[in-house]
């Protein structure tokens, strides 16, 4: 194949794949080829901004590390985990809606037990979460396993705090045999995701702020269901309609109660979704 041209080279590229043994693999490369060489067609790419896009990737890639993971940034800010999470998380009408993970979660974060402080010394108001976990029909579901997380009252999540040693406004629970959970925390609040970095500068350059409204982070795992991945955003937040990374469903904003102490209540029931076959 030589003397490949703006007209040939997409079919040329496409036809290297075509021995690929895994089946999903090729459909993935021959679409990606496809669309990628359209894009360049489209807005008729010129080389200056190719070297802008390829540095542009090389400083997502340098500036990431097990902390920091400015790729996932790039994902969400794009709409792309929205999407992804959109297509391959589609419940039956009543249950729990999913949302972006984000890259702040860690394995191995510390267990509680119920009405536990998670805080575990984050600043912040006192917050009590407390709620149920249910399948469809309302039968709560025991020992559920429930990781929770969330950022500080300055917007940060523990992994952000340089030196910082130990987990903060992050655990493992269990529900109760009826499908209870309560535990303390610290009141949600808006923050800007990271953006000193290539995603912020991307940001800054369209005009878009790097904000993301209150919220509370839950990973809920229980045999027999589909995992749910979500939030609790609170309600009455000034960015729940111009989420950063485009996480925002209706269906999963809460009233952070202020009560007369000063503290604050969050009530929430989360919907499983029963795996294949279950419904
Ligand atoms: C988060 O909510 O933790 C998050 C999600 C997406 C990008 C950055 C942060
Ligand atoms: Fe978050």
């Amino acid at each position: 194949m030589r003397n490949l041209n703006q007209d040939t080279i997409t079919q040329a590229v496409i036809a290297r794949f075509s021995n690929t043994p895994d089946a999903r693999l090729k459909e993935i490369m021959t679409s990606l080829v496809q669309h990628l060489h359209d894009f360049a067609r489209e807005v008729k790419l010129t080389e200056t901004e190719w070297a802008t896009g390829i540095d542009f990737l090389t400083r997502v890639g340098h500036i990431t590390n097990e902390k920091r993971q400015e790729f996932i940034l790039l994902s969400d800010t794009l709409g792309l985990s929205t999407l992804t999470i959109a297509m391959n998380n589609d419940k039956p009408p009543g249950c729990t809606e999913a949302t972006v993970f984000g890259p702040f979660h860690l394995d191995n974060a510390p267990q509680y037990a119920l009405g536990e402080d998670i805080a575990n010394g984050a600043k912040g108001a006192p917050c009590l979460v407390r709620g149920r976990v249910t399948g469809p029909g309302g039968e709560g579901i025991a020992n559920a396993t429930m990781e929770v997380w969330q950022s500080d009252d300055e917007g940060l999540y523990d992994v952000q705090h340089p030196g910082l040693d130990r987990a903060q406004n992050r655990g493992v629970l269990h529900t109760d045999s009826q499908g209870h959970f309560h535990f303390r925390s610290t009141l949600a609040v808006a923050y800007p995701i990271p953006h000193d970095g290539p995603v912020g500068q991307m940001l800054a350059a369209t005009q878009n702020h790097p904000w993301r409204p209150a919220h509370l982070h839950f990973r809920i795992q229980a045999e027999g269901y589909e995992t749910l991945t979500t939030h609790v955003f609170r309600d009455d937040d000034r960015y729940l309609d111009s989420d950063v990374v485009f996480g925002v469903r209706q269906s999963l904003l809460a009233k952070w109660a202020k009560q007369s102490d000063g503290s604050y209540l969050l009530e929430y029931t989360f919907v499983l979704n029963p795996e294949n076959g279950r419904l």
